[in-house]
């Protein structure tokens, strides 16, 4: 192993499972589009899982139906024990845009699930926790500042701040860093990284990057094309914390080429 990374901590071990998805499937339109067929997903406590597979194959309504936010056509979504029938406050979700509302500020913003779950009462009184948030994630003295103040990665910081004001175990995201320039993006995976270390959460990333894929996650769920299955799940044994510098490891190119033969091939089968 690489000298550098000797002494720092190694892979967590894979936990409980938190999550059971168990043969789901999903039609849309009278069932003329099968986006996913037959998904079996097991994900641990405390882990960071990703999924990766090509435009199309079913990576978002597979979030959604895990966030709740759609019915599955056929199977059973189970978080923490119990069927998952609707959005939950120990769910939370990142799209991949910030989508925060222009006439609200950053802490307002942030405060809006609070707020619609709770009332405003419970929204005043989260105040200090969205700006402890802010000060975890580098926007310390911007709780006022309305989106069109802020640069695009400020904004996804600031839409990270609102997926964990309700303190979920569970964290959704998809692609959240897309439409970051490749520095920015860097970056803000380096902060996804320790604010889930940092809270012992769960995460479950969609994207379509493999190196991302690689560099933060424990396992990587490989989808096929639509309609999508999950056709190989990867453990990732690199060391914890991840940097970017791990990316020149040979193991870590291991990965990656294992990873894209996957898409180029089996993920087509
Ligand atoms: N609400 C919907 N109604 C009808 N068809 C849909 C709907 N949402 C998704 N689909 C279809 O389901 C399939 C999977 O879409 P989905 O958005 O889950 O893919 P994806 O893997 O997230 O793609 P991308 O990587 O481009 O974001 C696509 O064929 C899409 O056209
Ligand atoms: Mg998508």
């Amino acid at each position: 192993m690489n000298k550098a990374v000797t002494d720092i901590r190694p892979v967590i071990k894979l936990g409980k499972p938190v999550y059971e998805l168990s043969n789901v499937s999903k039609y849309y339109g009278d069932g003329g589009v099968v986006a996913l067929e037959g998904v079996n997903l097991s994900l641990t406590k405390g882990a960071f899982h990703s999924v990766i597979g090509s435009s199309g194959c079913g990576k978002s309504t597979l979030l959604k139906i895990m966030a709740g936010l759609t019915p599955p056509s056929k199977g059973r979504v189970v978080l923490s024990g119990k069927p998952v029938r609707g959005p939950r406050a120990d769910i939370g979700m990142m799209f991949q845009q910030a989508t925060l509302f222009p006439w609200r500020t950053t802490v307002q913003n942030i405060l809006l699930p609070v707020e619609l779950r709770e009332g405003k009462k419970a929204a005043e009184a989260a105040k200090p926790r969205a700006l402890a948030l802010l000060d975890l994630v580098g926007l310390k003295g911007f709780s006022e500042a309305y989106p069109s103040q802020l640069s695009g990665g400020m904004a996804q910081r600031a839409a990270i701040c609102r997926m964990l004001v309700s303190e979920p175990d569970v964290l959704l995201l998809d692609e959240p860093f897309s439409a970051l320039d490749e520095i920015t993006r860097d970056f803000m995976n380096m902060e996804l990284q320790r604010i889930v270390l940092e809270r012992e959460a769960s995460a479950f990333l969609v994207t379509h990057s493999i190196s991302e894929a690689v560099i933060l996650s424990d396992i990587v769920h490989v989808m096929s094309a639509r309609p999508g299955r999950v056709i190989r799940s990867i453990k990732i044994d690199l060391p914890r914390p991840r940097t970017l510098e791990m990316a020149i490891m040979p193991e870590f190119g291991r990965y990656v080429s294992e990873i894209r033969d996957l898409l180029d091939k089996g993920a087509f089968l």
